[in-house]
């Protein structure tokens, strides 16, 4: 959602908040701003934009950067438009008190009223300066310091955030809270310096050191003092969890590409082999998943699998329902976790709720996993972010090792997360004798030539390029695909729609004739998977329906195919794999088919308009 950054130490911190800001701008980007003190004065500055637009002001006031301690906000709009007045930081009433916040508090109108009758005003629309004001006021009726009055104050709201806070009358700390959204600690030498950021990226180069708050948890952060984290709801002291970072600064650079979307997609294949290290010896037929194996029991017994994510998450989802039922033959439901957890559903103790999410944030899925985990079931996370709040709220899981996913459009996230989810219906055939031993062989054998298979697809980027020229002023497209690929067409679909904004829609190959076929005329490019496996020659006709209608046909098919490369007006083909993991090569094609589209259509591709990369509120 918004991305949050602040240091407090010896160092200038007004590059480190900023930069830190730059490097989440990928959370949220329609408004920025930095708090600085410089010893004496609060020097707060906020705009509209992004945080380039917040540098041209800044660069044009000097003291506007002085200080050693200071605190930023990238925004994505939820309670107030964005503009200046809503942007973050937030002032208290008196001024004395400054925040930067991301997430909703959900009872802010409540508060606001019983603020304003005890005469306060408020500037802006957001729930934040609500939340500031109450500090305040608890901070002036307890008479208490500030982590205190933050403490008090936080168990009147409801909702989510990570707050950082600043009292000017206690400037040698800064005090962070968090529930529902990501915060992070970078730990400095002997305590001299700390760095607050909603994940590790902004301090990465600092610190290898990092403290990932808890949900319920408010910690006080004092220049050389050892840092004290404390529970919300009843103030007890708990353990600084201090951990060792792996990540590295040249994974979040974009490594000479020109786009972290690009850069990402061809990571691919060092990342489904990044994924699949270690968890398989293809030679062997062996497949090990800790968080399988340890759990087989329940799997295996289970009476059916719920998979909850949203997004390309749920599209990946998808397709491990066709793998596991496939494969396992474990009955399969998949759920958007945004209606799974409002819609009442019948939950027992004997099932196992897959979660998928890249970022290991995003609201809905979360709470769609706490409200099944409440009813008993077994909760697994298909994580990427390690030590997210899906992965640390799940009973066990298995992370993808995609590494950061800076683009918002996700692209190695969505192989990475079939790639695992591949594994694992292959682990649950094998446990249950589902599939033969040679059978198990035979895939992981065919597994490990994917890497090799998707740099070998990566060569004919060109084509694609060429292709995206003649489609990139569509008003509409679609996308068809049938059994495995179905899911990886409605993929196809959100990339181009969430990147080009051309409205574009993903359908099951059979389902045209019952509707969309209606939409198919010369300027409708349509672009069907049709892998010469399984149901190829119903695809055959399809294309023959939509070539009847003077559509625009762009096929992807596998190499070699004679057939219909005499009906398509383009095709794209792709090395022969088994069909159970075409998804993993046919879905290439379509990421770079929208990536080239939308840049030249000159859009912002790593950061659309209304996007963010990971959803933490409803
Ligand atoms: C995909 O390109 C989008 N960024 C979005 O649909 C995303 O997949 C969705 O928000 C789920 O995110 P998650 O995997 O981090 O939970």
């Amino acid at each position: 959602m918004c991305g949050i950054t602040g240091y407090i130490g010896q160092r200038d911190a007004y590059p480190i908040v900023v930069n830190g800001l730059k490097r989440l701008e990928y959370r949220g980007y329609d408004s920025a701003g930095i708090m600085m003190y410089d010893g004496e004065k609060i020097h707060l500055t906020k705009t509209k934009g992004k945080v380039a637009d917040l540098e041209l002001i800044t660069n044009n006031d000097e003291k506007r950067k002085k200080g050693n301690i200071g605190i930023g906000h990238t925004r994505w709009a939820t309670h107030g438009v964005p503009n200046d007045t809503n942007s973050h930081p937030h002032f208290s009433h008196s001024g004395d008190l400054v925040i930067v916040h991301n997430g909703i508090i959900e009872n802010y109108d409540t508060i606001k009223k019983a603020l304003i009758s005890r005469g306060y005003e408020f500037k802006s629309d957001t729930d934040t300066e609500v939340l500031i004001n109450l500090i305040e006021e608890v901070k002036k009726k307890e008479n208490c310091k500030l982590g205190k009055a933050v403490q008090l104050a936080l168990t009147q709201v409801v909702g989510a955030y990570a707050i950082a806070v600043f009292d000017k009358n206690k400037p040698n700390e800064l005090v962070v809270a968090r529930l529902g959204s990501p915060i992070a600690i970078g730990v400095g030498k002997d305590n001299e310096e700390f760095f607050i950021a909603s994940d590790a990226s902004p301090f990465v180069e600092f610190t290898k050191d990092a403290i990932y708050l808890e949900d319920g948890e408010l910690a006080i952060i004092k220049k050389g003092k050892e840092i004290k984290v404390r529970k919300i709801n009843d103030d007890k002291l708990v353990d600084a969890n201090i951990q060792e970072l792996e990540l590295s600064l040249d994974q979040i650079e974009k490594g000479g590409y020109d786009h972290f979307m690009l850069k990402e997609i061809y990571e691919q294949s060092k990342a489904i082999k990044d994924t699949y290290r270690g968890r398989m010896l293809a030679n062997e037929g062996v497949i090990k998943m800790s968080g399988v194996d340890n759990n087989l029991p329940k799997f295996l017994n289970a009476d059916r699998i719920i998979i909850v994510a949203c997004g390309t998450s749920w599209h990946a989802g998808l397709v491990a329902e066709y793998l596991i039922e496939d494969m396992a033959r474990i009955p399969v439901e998949v759920e958007y976790a945004s209606e799974f957890r409002y819609r009442n559903p019948i939950i027992t103790p004997k099932d196992i709720v897959i979660a998928i999410s890249q970022s290991g944030e995003t609201a809905d899925t979360l709470a769609a996993i706490k409200l099944a985990k409440s009813q008993g079931a077994f909760i697994f996370g298909v994580c990427n972010v390690v030590g997210s709040s899906i992965a640390r709220e799940s009973h066990a899981g298995a992370y993808t090792h995609a590494g950061p996913e800076i683009g918002v459009a996700s692209t190695k996230a969505f192989t990475t997360q079939i790639t695992v989810l591949s594994l694992m219906a292959l682990r649950l055939a094998q446990a249950k004798g589902t599939l033969s031993q040679s059978a198990v062989n035979e895939y992981l054998q065919t597994m490990q030539q994917i890497p090799n298979q998707v740099d070998e697809l990566l060569k004919i980027d060109s084509k694609i390029q060429d292709i995206a020229k003649v489609y990139k002023d569509s008003k509409n497209c679609l996308y068809l695909g049938r059994g495995f690929n179905f899911p990886v067409a409605l993929e196809g679909a959100l990339k181009l729609k969430e990147i080009s904004y051309i409205h574009a829609e993903g359908y099951p190959a059979a389902e045209m004739k019952h509707g969309p076929i209606a939409l198919i005329d010369e300027n409708m490019p349509v672009f069907v998977i049709a892998t010469r496996k399984g149901h190829y020659d119903k695809v055959v006709s399809n294309i023959q329906e939509i070539k009847s209608r003077k559509g625009k046909i762009v096929a992807i098919v596998m190499e070699g195919d004679e057939t219909i490369k005499d009906i398509a007006d383009h095709i794209i083909e792709i090395p022969d794999t088994k069909e159970a993991f075409t998804p993993l090569l046919t879905t290439i094609p379509l990421q770079l088919l929208s990536y080239h589209i939308a840049v030249m259509l000159g859009k912002n591709v790593d950061q659309p308009r209304n996007l963010a990369k990971s959803v933490t509120v409803e």
